[in-house]
């Protein structure tokens, strides 16, 4: 089970909001993690074998019938383990403590006062005393055997305690969020130091790993990838081509839905950039022909996931017998999957491809399984990718078709390609694209009534959408300057027949969505 020569830390998951956030503050201290349910044994975790392990924050209460817990022999096998909100009260109840339900939650800032600076809190910048951020109902009553008391907070006398002689620790306010002065440092101490871990594993060591890892899976098999043009199946392609060299055949599907000028980035990415071939097959024809007359957005999504999947088959089957396909799974859709909060409702349904290794009888290779979005953007810049396509905003693969409202038609895809082609020109020439998560034009068939020389005119309107956002689950509008917004407006009313309108979309996601289908 233990793919990594590294010194590794398990992270076990009981559903707070920040897990991931806990794994992406180890990763920077350049120490691989994983997170995994709480549900595992401790024969499990023998197996694993981590340097240490973590223990989340979470919603539950331990004294709630039915809360998640741990197998309590994995606190017998002398790997050290850190608390942390939830986990600290666990700790503590496992180990024949005393938790309460508190008068007050504790939320938000709190001062934490530590009584010395060393464990997990040596060589802190600062004093002795530090603003962290807290999040809980209950609290700490009674201490279990053999604990001490680190540091207090006001309203929690057990703000962090430690074992006398068995490396265990907790706290009770959380080091990963960013409101946590020393947080980093914290988990960092506790990584480097504590758990014996050396820092070593870096983007560059985890390319050479990813590669010999694909060489063996693959061995003389063929590969094919399907290639959209978006960061993370690039950087898989480019690991599995490193790997393979020309077992790799990257297939790019043009839907006729793509905006301006990027089939001929990705082209040139590809080939001139990354010196990986490409081969280009346009299905425009068939997609606008099978999406002609349709409204419903989820239809749409099926039609062209369908419609994919068939056509890429046909290609790929034309290359030759593939007996693998490279997939661009990151790892908070590995960890969703197995989450103690199960997999999230589905709103829209994103996964275009679904279905193909089944209907192909294709071994997946994911070479991204376990990066983060940023540590994928990381991997491409050491393979020496090009900044055009890392800071690439994310696009859907059914692209167009659902930021055209209603029906997708010909001359609709065309005035959106204009108007989107200002919006990104725009936003590049102020400075500000890559500041923003994700920007784009919105084709809404409404019209309405404007005036242009002396002429009136009826017609369409286009929104602009541009948002902030870590991971695209939550969302805000970009504040952008009005000035600029005035220059977009300006350009697309003047240069873009059809529209006599545009509006800028300022709904954060939830309620609204990123996209508006
Ligand atoms: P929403 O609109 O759900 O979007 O807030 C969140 C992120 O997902 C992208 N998105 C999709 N990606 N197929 C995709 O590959 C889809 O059908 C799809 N729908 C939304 C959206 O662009 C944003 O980044």
């Amino acid at each position: 089970m233990n793919h990594t020569p590294h010194r590794r830390i398990l992270i076990l998951d009981f559903g707070s909001q920040f897990t991931q956030l806990i794994a992406r503050r180890i990763r920077e201290q350049h120490v691989y993690c994983e997170i995994h349910p709480p549900t595992v044994d401790a024969a499990w975790v023998r197996g694993f074998s981590p340097a240490g392990i973590v223990l989340s924050g979470g919603p539950a209460s331990v004294l709630a019938p039915g809360s998640p817990t741990l197998d309590p022999e994995i606190l017998e096998l002398g790997v050290p383990v850190l608390g942390i909100c939830y986990g600290l009260q666990l700790l503590v109840k496992l180990l024949g403590g005393v938790v309460e339900k508190a008068e007050d939650r504790e939320y938000g800032r709190a001062i934490l006062k530590l009584e010395r600076a060393e464990g997990l809190f040596a060589d802190l910048p600062g004093g002795l005393e530090r603003t962290v951020w807290m999040s809980h109902g209950d609290r700490v009553l009674r201490l279990p055997p053999g604990f001490g008391v680190v540091a207090t907070s006001e309203n929690s006398p057990f703000a962090a305690i430690v074992h006398e002689r068995r490396p265990l620790y907790g706290i009770q306010f959380h080091p990963e969020v960013a409101h946590t002065e020393g947080g980093s440092a914290i988990l960092r101490n506790f990584v480097l130091r504590i758990a014996g871990c050396t820092g070593d594993w870096t983007m560059e060591v985890f390319v050479e790993e990813a590669v010999e890892r694909i060489r063996r899976q693959v061995g003389s098999g063929r590969v094919v990838a399907g290639q959209s043009g978006g960061v993370d199946s690039t950087v898989a392609s480019a690991l599995v081509h490193r790997a393979v060299g020309d077992q790799l055949t990257c297939i790019f599907v043009d839907h006729g839905l793509l905006r301006q000028g990027e089939r001929q980035e990705v082209e040139a990415a590809f080939r001139d950039a990354l010196g990986i071939p490409l081969v280009t097959v346009d299905a425009s024809e068939r997609f606008l022909r099978a999406l002609s007359g349709v409204v419903d957005p989820e239809r749409k999504r099926r039609i062209i996931g369908h419609l994919f999947i068939e056509v890429f088959e046909e290609e790929a089957r034309k290359q030759g017998d593939a007996q693998f396909l490279v997939q661009g799974t990151l790892y908070p859709d590995v960890i969703e999957s197995v989450s103690v909060r199960g997999p999230s409702a589905t709103i829209k349904s994103h996964h275009n491809v679904g279905g193909l290794p089944e209907r192909m009888k294709l071994s997946l290779v994911e070479p991204l399984r376990e990066l983060f979005k940023d540590e994928v953007r990381a991997a491409g810049r050491s393979l020496g990718l090009p900044e055009s396509v890392i800071g690439r905003h994310p696009f859907p693969g059914p692209g167009l078709a659902i930021r055209i409202l209603g029906e997708v038609t010909r001359e609709r895809l065309a005035v959106l390609r204009r108007a989107d082609a200002i919006l990104i020109e725009e936003l590049r020439r102020a400075g500000l694209y890559d500041a923003i998560w994700q920007a784009f034009a919105v084709f809404l068939p409404l019209q309405s009534v404007g005036v242009m020389g002396d002429e009136r005119t009826y017609e369409n309107a286009i929104a602009l959408r541009c948002v902030d956002a870590v991971d695209g689950m939550t969302a805000d509008w970009s504040r952008v300057p009005h000035e600029l917004l005035a220059a977009i407006s300006g350009r697309i009313t003047n240069e873009v027949k059809g529209v006599n309108r545009v509006v800028y979309d300022v709904s954060s996601k939830p309620p609204a969505t990123i996209e508006w289908e």
